[in-house]
């Protein structure tokens, strides 16, 4: 890159001295469009609860989603993605409950199409919001079994393709899933479905709140690393993104976000694909705690989310998007 112009005659300073030429010659920009907002699902009637580790997030039973998915449809969010918290007695080692078709992703995902047939949902392909222990998939001395998880996941992929699901999530880091996962779609006839992989999810300590949410903090007593990725790693994350698209990914996604940035640039310039970000719970709770407490302004919210815009992302997931879309259409 050459940097031509010299200072007198050059003053950069020229093009940001006042609002309307800050507005002509910005790079980026953000909008609704980019924004998908996750939600999380309860048991129960009549309940929206708080989760303390999320100040502004609940949990919503499924006769309560309407409060949450009216303001998404006012919005005009394009996309909601909705995670379970699964009653601790409805979880076993196998994480039979994701199987269930009156499970609580199942029955959000009937409700959400009906009433709001123009808003994409996507769900999370994964085991861990259903199991004893917490993990993505089912242990074999210990560890998660790559190919035994993955004939439960084709399974749960399938029955919320049923379900209505418009777009479904692998989140659960298998290597070969994506693959099974389209081949079983396209043979039920679910040609139009299609997979956003968590193709570059890394065994992050961002993650803490969410887990909370889900409620699976409590049973989770190792980590994931042994299919998470090491955020030591670049090049690896790039040879998921690879496997996954030549497997049948439309979309891929790396997670979490602003730690990532350099992930999120470089797939962008090397595989030209529609490339999501998820600001995870952690980086969510710890900007929303430190506005709350006065250390940071709100614009720290744009300024976190037009970051993701910067190194190329199409569209990012958010628990800040209803926030965002109110500030911009203001
Ligand atoms: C589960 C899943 C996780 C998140 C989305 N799907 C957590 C995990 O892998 O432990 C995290 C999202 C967030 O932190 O906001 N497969």
């Amino acid at each position: 890159m050459k940097i031509v112009g010299k200072y007198p005659t050059t003053r950069l300073r020229r093009i940001r001295n006042s609002e309307w030429m800050r507005r002509l010659t910005s790079e980026n920009n953000i909008s609704i469009d980019d924004l998908i907002l996750p939600i999380f699902i309860r048991d129960g009637k009549n309940k929206v609860d708080k989760i303390k580790t999320m100040p502004g997030v609940f949990r919503y039973s499924v006769d309560k989603l309407s409060l949450i998915m009216n303001k998404a449809k006012k919005m005009k969010i394009p996309m909601v993605a909705f995670f379970p918290y699964t009653p601790s007695n409805k979880k076993d080692k196998d994480g039979s409950e994701a199987l269930n078709k009156d499970n609580l992703i199942c029955r959000s995902i009937k409700y959400a199409k009906k009433y709001y047939p123009n808003i994409g949902i996507m769900c999370d392909v994964a085991l861990d919001p259903y199991t004893s222990h917490g993990h993505d998939g089912v242990l074999i001395n210990n560890d998660v079994d790559n190919d035994k998880t993955i004939k439960i996941l084709v399974k749960q992929a399938l029955l919320q393709a049923e379900m209505g699901c418009d777009v479904l999530a692998p989140s659960d880091m298998m290597d070969g899933r994506i693959g099974e996962i389209r081949k079983a779609l396209d043979k039920k006839n679910f040609k139009n479905i299609s997979i956003i992989s968590y193709a570059a999810k890394y065994a992050s300590n961002f993650y803490g709140p969410f887990r909370d949410a889900v409620g699976s903090t409590k049973n989770l007593k190792s980590n994931k690393k042994s299919y998470q990725m090491d955020f030591r790693n670049s090049n690896e994350a790039f040879r998921e993104i690879g496997l996954d698209i030549r497997e049948g990914a439309d979309i891929v996604m790396v997670k979490p976000g602003l730690p990532y940035l350099d992930i999120i640039k470089n797939i962008k310039d090397n595989f030209k694909i529609p490339v999501f970000a998820y600001q995870v719970s952690g980086e969510y709770s710890l900007i929303k705690f430190g506005i709350n407490k006065g250390l940071i302004k709100d614009e720290a919210i744009l300024e976190s989310l037009l970051a993701f815009k910067r190194a190329g992302a199409s569209a990012i997931i958010t628990y800040f998007a209803l926030d965002l879309a109110k500030k911009l259409k203001n």
